[in-house]
């Protein structure tokens, strides 16, 4: 279904800025990254989206190429990030089907809540695995186009580059692990990681004209964490917007734009950089979510209940 141009991108950019260019996305159907692909796709990008579920991953490839009349969006379900040969074939079908990878968005990630004692190291190495070995596997997988499209998209940072900007990848992290976040190790350790491997990603290709960012959002609405709050009542969500300097959720639009700006030529010289985009609101402490109030759930004993997946029945896992 088209959605409004308003709810994911702002009026400032032209709308031709990514034309003949192609997006890599893993974890593209989900809430944040659809956006930013579909911000990309509307400014005149193809893409092509990856996910493990089959038949979602399909029908927001197809939701997002409404964006652009003649967008061509790739759907490409039962594809895990943690499995690198899959990783490789899926950036193989892009480049035959779209012609190449000009910008990578490493999106996919796991995520629930469950305190250390709830969380066995099962838990612990799957959300490090999707997370940090599977944005590794993405570098991997994508790095030969991403070289290929970075030098033929060189800028000096004084004329326009003529054909547009290209050879850049964007990690989606989190800011939690900034100051830590009960309830989040898991989440915390990962993103670390991921932080880490873009500035590594920097450091090594930014020779080779690729960049390499990271976009942290902080509370963002609509996404799954927010929707669980919202859960909780109109009372969890006004003192969680209490605690931000902006006095707000974020939107996608907001994530979108900031996108938007990486890959755009007003990014070229952003190398190794983290971008927040959370409001101020990292600066002013995180909550973990409405009913697990800091330190008294934890004293509790109590298991995580009410997300989805959750495996727990007591804290006896440590
Ligand atoms: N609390 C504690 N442990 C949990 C859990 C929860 N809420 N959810 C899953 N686990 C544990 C499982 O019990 C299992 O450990 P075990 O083998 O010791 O029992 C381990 O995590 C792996 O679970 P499984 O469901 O087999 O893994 P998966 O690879 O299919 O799924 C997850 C990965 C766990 C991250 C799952 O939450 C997921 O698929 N998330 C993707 C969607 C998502 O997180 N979106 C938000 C993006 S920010």
């Amino acid at each position: 279904m088209p959605i409004p141009k308003s709810e994911y991108l702002s009026e400032v950019w032209k709308d031709d800025i990514f034309n003949n260019k192609v997006v890599f996305c893993t974890g593209g159907a989900g809430t944040i990254c659809s956006a930013q692909v579909r911000a990309l796709v509307h400014l005149g990008a193809d893409a092509c989206i990856l996910g493990r579920n089959v038949e979602k991953t399909e029908r927001m490839a197809q939701d997002i190429a409404t964006a652009r009349k003649g967008a061509r969006v790739l759907g490409l379900g039962a594809v895990d990030v943690r499995d690198a040969g899959a990783m490789g074939k899926a950036a193989e079908r892009c480049v035959q089907e779209l012609g190449g990878i000009d910008f990578v968005i490493a999106g996919a990630a796991g995520n629930f809540l469950a305190p250390i004692a709830q969380l066995s190291p099962n838990a612990f190495k799957s959300v490090m695995d999707i997370d940090v070995l599977g944005s590794y596997n993405t570098v991997k997988a994508t790095l030969p186009y991403l070289l290929k499209s970075a030098a033929a998209h060189k800028t000096d940072g004084k004329t326009p580059p003529k054909d547009g900007t290209g050879g850049r990848i964007i990690f989606v992290s989190a800011t939690i692990h900034y100051a830590g976040a009960p309830l989040q190790t898991h989440v915390s350790v990962a993103k670390a990681g991921v932080d880490a491997l873009s500035a590594a990603v920097c450091i090594e290709q930014g020779p080779r004209g690729v960049t390499s960012n990271v976009i942290a959002p902080g509370p963002i609405a609509g996404t799954e964490g927010m929707e669980r709050l919202l859960k909780s009542g109109e009372e969890a969500r006004k003192a969680s917007e209490a605690n931000i300097p902006s006095g707000r959720w974020g939107t996608v639009r907001e994530i979108a734009d900031a996108t938007v700006y990486l890959f755009g030529d007003a990014g070229s010289y952003v190398n190794g950089e983290i971008l927040v985009v959370d409001g101020g609101s990292w600066h002013t402490g995180m909550q973990p979510g409405a009913g697990f109030k800091y330190p008294d759930f934890l004293l509790s004993d109590e298991v995580v209940t009410g997300v989805k997946g959750v495996k727990g029945e007591k804290q006896s896992k440590l």
